[in-house]
């Protein structure tokens, strides 16, 4: 009996990125959810330092405890090519007399990078030169929500509800501290959050009750990012997100989940869990304890948060809520949300294994919607100009 072609899917983690870590994990965790007698998945694994590498044993998490990942039998030099007639990967591209090189064509690609070099749009512009379907937001999408005040703007004009903010260059704050100070407090008052306007992992952030901390967590972020955002922080707030998946006409909303951070998960160990069965899953409580109405409501944002900045794929989208005081704020749009947010989709009764192949499905989808579009468009332009020669240049006949 014949047996079908495996899809190929080329799972990308790692990465130039202060997520670099995480997003092994995301990638692990997505390459073990494909079904191995319909996929044939692809490990490529980027370095801190941006080297990339392919091969079986990138497929084992435990091999990256170990520092000699990189020489390991059957590990690899690549690239992604973005001639189309590759389709894939190079592998070992600089061969020399004892070796050669080799192109792996793949179907699919699955980026599982977050941040910076990943999640931004980059890999994702590369991807489109390839003409290559790849999972998640495209180029726009993710370059545009990997930036938290950029992101602000656009949902504003969608009506999605977020938080004033001042945004500022590093430039003008290593030229000009006093008015840069005196600007974020003719518009916003303490307590402030200071964030870099691009990254993730709460890496670079910090809330300020005073001047002086103000003036601190500006000379932090200033350290990540060359733009700076300042917004009011909410005091009493809980946080709630909810992932959402989709393409074209069709978006899903998940189940949605509380986060807790810290403080709340020694409060929440005091309310619900000592002495109860444990600590088990006490990094998040799902579904969120609010009302059936706010549930409504923040799906509701979500799926059009999701659709105003050209969402594709996954995303999950968190929230800053006052229950009580009815007040919602969208905070930020992840668009690889970290493990994929399978725990919310499994809630939906979704596996793991069905949300990828769900998620590479979606990508086929975009790429076969792209095709409709028009690239080659023929003229005589050429013909005409090397007839008439080119004013200006080498040679020409004016
Ligand atoms: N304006 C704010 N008010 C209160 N808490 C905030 C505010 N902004 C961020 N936080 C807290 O800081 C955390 C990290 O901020 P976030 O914008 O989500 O950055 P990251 O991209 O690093 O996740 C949030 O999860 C939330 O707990
Ligand atoms: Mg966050």
């Amino acid at each position: 009996m014949s047996k079908r072609r495996r899809t190929c899917v080329a799972v990308i983690f790692g990465g130039r990125s202060v997520e670099h870590d995480v997003s092994i994990v995301t990638g692990h965790q997505i390459m073990g959810a494909f079904p191995a007698d319909l996929y044939e998945v692809v490990p490529v694994y980027i370095s801190r330092d941006g080297a990339w590498f392919t091969g079986d044993p990138l497929l084992d998490l435990d091999n990256f405890a170990n520092k000699g990942l990189l020489r390991l039998e059957g590990v690899a030099s690549c690239l992604l090519s973005p001639d189309t007639r590759h389709h894939g990967l190079i592998v070992n591209p600089l061969a020399g007399r004892f070796s050669k090189s080799d192109v792996k064509r793949i179907d699919v690609a699955f980026p599982a990078l977050h941040g910076t070099h990943g999640e931004d749009g980059s890999l994702q512009g590369l991807l489109e030169l390839a003409d290559i379907p790849y999972v998640g937001y495209a180029t726009l999408g993710s370059a545009l929500t990997n930036d938290k005040t950029m992101t602000k703007m656009v949902l504003r004009q969608a009506d999605v509800p977020v938080l004033d903010d001042f945004v500022f260059s590093r430039e003008s704050w290593l030229n000009h501290p006093d008015q840069v100070l005196e600007e974020i407090q003719q518009r916003l008052a303490f307590p402030l959050f200071i964030k870099p306007a691009t990254l993730g992992s709460s890496i670079g952030i910090s809330r300020a009750e005073s001047l002086p901390l103000l003036r601190a967590g500006i000379d932090i972020a200033a350290n990540f990012d060359r733009r700076i955002m300042v917004e009011p922080a909410i005091a009493d707030g809980i946080e709630i997100n909810c992932s959402v998946i989709g393409f074209g006409g069709e978006y899903q909303a998940s189940t949605l989940e509380q986060p807790l951070s810290w403080d709340d998960f020694l409060s929440y160990e005091d309310k619900y869990l000592r002495g109860d069965e444990g600590m088990k899953s006490a990094e998040r409580i799902i579904p969120a304890p609010i009302n059936d109405e706010l549930t409504q409501r923040l799906q509701q944002l979500s799926l059009r948060a999701f659709q105003a900045v050209d969402g594709r794929g996954i995303a999950r989208i968190d929230f800053l809520v006052r229950p009580e005081q009815g007040e919602i704020y969208l905070n930020e749009i992840n668009t690889m949300p970290g493990s994929l947010a399978l725990y919310l989709w499994r809630e939906e009764g979704l596996s793991p294994s069905q949300l990828v192949q769900r998620l590479v499905d979606l990508a086929r989808e975009a790429h076969a919607e792209k095709r409709r579009n028009m690239y080659d468009y023929q003229t005589n332009l050429v013909s005409v100009a090397s007839q008439r020669g080119i004013k200006g240049s080498k040679g020409a006949k004016s």
